[in-house]
């Protein structure tokens, strides 16, 4: 790549922030983002949060499942463009019945936003996501959201989330009151406090008066008694409270939090502007090379790389397509490239990617690290597929997780069992379910983290490859795939548990347990045995 380019490849680096959304049903992650994306001049849609949501099952949901059931299975990328910086938001599926998928767009960002309802604190499907947020120690910020109604007490949130997620809490704008007296945020880097008006709907509102410091006369005025309560938290921050530090939110261990509304676009401009000041820029990821070796692949490097981490299915009806999203690691993507599948060895050019908006594809011309594109895809490609423009790489850290819900799978008509056999194969393949073989017997065992996917599955096989099936229960309650290095201990045990293991799709070795104790005395009686919760795929 020619001087001047890779001058330019830097700058776009430099400008790109890529993160997930992350929050539990209701608290608020569709009226933040859609906020984020008016603050970004992205979409301008019409009405409210309620007509955005009915819009957009006509346009972006593409499985009648999600129709019947009302919510969003799919994940999305949204990109827009904020203070010179462009971001690229993935969206996570909201529901309690998330999928697999929605633990692997955390493996494609740099960071995460978190946003918590402050009247519930921290719910059990965000400490799922947060787990996997831990375990790569992805910076993530933090967003306390609806202040406009009765809720915790903000330290009594900062205390949940420090004890739930393992993060220490920075509190970097600090609110005034809740309810029907919520009176504003207080910006402690600023030192100003802007006064709340409730602005609904679409119309950016500027806060009408900002006060700076804590002695202006107008905070008695416009707080009266809350004035000295907001000095005095502001003196029990200051002597008790922990400096907010860059490294360490960058690491993992602390979040900066925001107090807000989104619906009333208060505290949102506040957010995006700390967000682009120190949310990280595309990292660089580790990938194993043609020798076997692992290093870093970073950004700025000439050649094109990218990773799929996620397969959408039927994204376009008509041409009963599937999706694959790219997430750009290095280089810079041209339309027409020519790029080599390293899995198939295939090398082809690509005219057809797409990029991600809100509620369209459209047609990718250049694409940087961090950003997102979609390969149009009949089947071949898998998640966890590195494409470059040559040398072989294989990008890791793309796992699959062990899933917590199981299904045997009961075919209707035995006529259709090779039918049914390839839809199962390919539909796991898209990464959604999992499907197991146990050594004994000729099951085929579905395992999901979600209870959703089984009823997915079911419609999509009679939909797409013409099969009846139902489900039955399996008596399985955890799967771990199973590996060791001393050989004879592990025969000794896949002798010992064999009415319990099987094969995954891709013949990799799990344990499925019938019930935690017996993992738990598994576990014991064999400590030379891995059993892991993840498994990198490919
Ligand atoms: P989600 O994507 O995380 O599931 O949440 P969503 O944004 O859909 O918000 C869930 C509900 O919370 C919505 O109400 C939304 O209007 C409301 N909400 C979001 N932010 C705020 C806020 O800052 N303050 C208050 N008071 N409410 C907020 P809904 O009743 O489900 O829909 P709607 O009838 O209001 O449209």
């Amino acid at each position: 790549m020619p001087a001047a380019d890779s001058t330019a490849l830097l700058r776009e680096i430099a400008r790109r922030r890529t993160f997930a959304i992350i929050s539990h049903p209701d608290a608020g992650k569709t009226t933040l983002t859609e906020k984020l994306l008016l603050f970004g001049g992205a979409v301008l849609l019409a009405g409210t949060v309620k007509a955005r949501k009915a819009s957009r099952y006509a346009a972006s949901d593409w499985m009648d499942m999600e129709k019947k059931r009302g919510i969003s299975v799919s994940t999305s990328v949204m990109s827009f463009t904020y203070a010179g910086c462009e971001l690229n938001l993935l969206d996570t599926p909201g529901h309690q019945d998330f999928s697999e998928d929605t633990y692997r767009v955390l493996t494609a960002v740099d960071s995460a936003l978190l946003v918590v309802d402050s009247a519930k604190g921290v719910e059990a499907q965000t400490k799922k996501l947060m787990d996997v947020c831990r375990m790569r120690k992805t910076p993530v910020v933090t967003f306390i959201n609806k202040l406009d109604r009765q809720g915790l007490a903000p330290l009594e949130v900062m205390a949940d989330i420090e004890s739930r997620l393992g993060m220490e809490c920075v509190p970097l704008t600090w609110p005034v009151g809740m309810g029907s007296g919520f009176k504003g945020a207080y910006d402690l880097r600023k030192g100003e406090l802007r006064l709340f008006s409730s602005a609904r709907g679409e119309k950016i509102q500027e806060a009408l008066v900002v006060i700076r410091g804590l002695d202006d006369e107008r905070l008695d005025t416009y707080l009266g008694d809350q004035a000295e309560d907001l000095r005095a938290d502001m003196e029990l921050l200051q002597a008790a409270g922990t400096p907010f530090s860059v490294e360490r939110y960058l690491s993992g261990e602390q979040t900066p939090v925001f107090f807000g509304s989104a619906l009333n676009n208060f505290g949102v401009r506040e957010l995006l502007e700390s967000f682009v000041s120190f949310a990280p820029a595309p990292l660089p990821r580790p990938a194993r090379t043609e020798n076997g070796e692992v290093r870093l692949v970073r950004p700025e490097e000439p050649e094109f790389s990218g990773v799929v981490f996620k397969i959408q299915a039927n994204m376009d009806r008509a041409h009963r397509d599937r999706m694959a999203f790219m997430r750009v690691c290095s280089g810079c993507f041209t339309r027409g490239m020519r790029l080599k599948h390293h899995r198939s060895g295939r090398e082809s050019a690509v005219s057809n990617a797409a990029v991600f908006m809100a509620r369209e594809r459209s047609g990718a011309e250049t694409a940087y690290p961090g950003d997102i594109i979609g390969l149009p895809s009949h089947g071949t490609i898998k998640i966890g597929d590195t494409f470059t423009e040559k040398n072989f790489l294989k990008f890791t850290g793309i796992p699959s997780f062990a899933p917590e819900y199981f299904r045997r799978v009961r075919l209707r008509n035995p006529l259709k069992t090779k039918q049914l056999q390839k839809g199962l194969a390919q539909l796991a393949e898209e990464g959604a379910v999992q499907l197991f073989r146990p050594l004994e017997g000729n099951d085929y065992i579905l395992g999901a983290v979600g209870l959703l996917q089984f009823e997915v599955m079911v419609s999509r096989l009679a939909e797409e490859y013409g099969v009846d099936a139902s489900y039955e229960e399996t008596g399985v309650s955890a799967a771990r795939w199973v590996q060791s290095a001393d050989r004879a201990a592990f025969a000794e045990f896949a002798d010992y548990y064999r009415q319990d293991l099987a094969m995954d799709a891709e013949g990799a070795l799990a344990y499925l347990a019938p019930n935690p104790w017996k993992l738990e005395s598994a576990e014991e009686r064999y400590p030379s045995v891995e059993f892991r919760v993840t498994r990198e795929t490919g």
